[in-house]
């Protein structure tokens, strides 16, 4: 469900990225408290078409109690409706609809040694889970690896920068930038699996690392997590988000399945159900949409997570998924915006 919030403060980041801070009214503050890594999704209507996004929330998480500070950082995206809206028209004292907090890429504060791999925008999220963590966990340290083109387009410089000063013993940055020289000794140029493969052994010791956090484009995403596969370090201590998937032949598409020629679809959202027929090359989250416009999502492209439904009967094929860790899935949950009906019938439960 949405909630209309308005604009408390927007600061410029970089030419392209703004920091966002939503106020959150005294009666929604329990709705609006997010664990660190969360994000929002939002939605704002430009020229009468309703548009969708998610962003995360760079704040450090609130005790309970304070006043939840509902800051995300918006980078502008080529053809971006929102954040080109984001950047240009919005001002202080507008109102934006957002849903509560959501996402699972999350850090619950506690001791031990965590590194994150983020590249541009991705260090939204994982700024949120380090400044919480070293606050919270005397006993926690924190390495974070950041990849950008260059220092003028790196967000949230100074913030980081802080953390460094707060925390000198226990928070370890390497800044690596792809369109620009650093000082002798700093990385530079892009990264990828072979380079993260030499670059992270020299760093820490990556055995004792007790979660890593990768977050970013998904080249630089799927780069980390083979290095770190490669350097031995097992699927549970690996949480990742993907920001930005190029359009096109991704590698995780599927093949095509023959779709039967007619399917129903039964769909259970807040406790109420109902059934429709699918259309032909619809996908199950446009079939529920039909007749229930309360049905959640926001990107429509398989890497938010916000269409996670559970596949009660029946089965489908997902054109991508970029958001379902492989217990979800194997647990049954499936992304409604790219699950197309393999079966006649398909039940799908988003209440669970
Ligand atoms: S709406 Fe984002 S994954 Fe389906």
């Amino acid at each position: 469900m949405f909630h209309p919030l308005r604009v408390r403060a927007i600061e410029r980041l970089t030419d392209d990225s703004v920091a966002v801070t939503l106020a959150v009214p005294a009666e929604l503050r329990e709705t609006f408290r997010y664990k660190p890594g969360q994000h929002l999704n939002v939605r704002y209507t430009v020229d009468g078409e309703e548009i969708r996004r998610s962003y995360s929330i760079c704040a450090p998480a609130a005790e309970a109690s304070a006043d939840p500070a509902l800051r995300v950082g918006i980078r502008l995206v080529d053809g971006g409706a929102f954040s080109t809206y984001a950047l240009k028209e919005l001002a202080v004292g507008d109102q934006v609809e957002a849903m509560p907090p959501m996402g699972r890429f999350v850090l619950t504060p506690r001791a031990g040694h965590f590194a994150a791999i983020v590249g541009g925008s991705g260090i939204t999220p994982v700024l949120s889970i380090a400044s919480t963590l070293l606050a919270r966990e005397p006993e926690a340290r924190f390495c974070l690896i950041r990849s950008d083109r260059t220092a003028a387009s790196t967000m949230f410089l100074d913030e980081v920068a802080d953390l460094k000063d707060r925390y000198p013993d226990r928070f370890q940055l390497v800044t690596v930038l792809s369109r620009e020289e650093q000082q002798a000794g700093l990385p530079s140029g892009r990264l990828d699996r072979e380079r993260l493969t030499g670059l992270l052994p020299a760093l820490l010791s990556v055995d004792e690392v007790d979660g890593w956090y990768l977050c970013g484009p998904l080249g630089l995403v799927v780069a980390a997590e083979r290095a770190l596969h490669g350097l031995g370090v097992g699927r549970t201590r690996i949480h990742q988000e993907i920001f930005h998937v190029d359009d096109g032949p991704a590698e995780a598409v599927r093949a095509r399945v023959e779709a039967p020629a007619h399917s129903t679809l039964t769909a259970t959202l807040d406790g109420r159900s109902g059934s429709w027929p699918v259309q032909d090359g619809e996908s199950l989250l446009e079939t529920v949409l039909r007749s229930r416009s309360d049905a959640p999502y926001a990107c429509k492209g398989g890497v938010c997570g916000t269409c996670r439904a559970f596949l009660v009967s029946g089965e489908v094929r997902m054109d991508r998924n970029f958001a379902l860790e492989p217990e979800e899935t194997g647990a049954g949950y499936v992304l409604a915006c790219q699950s197309h009906p393999v079966t006649s019938e398909v039940e799908l439960d988003f209440d669970r």
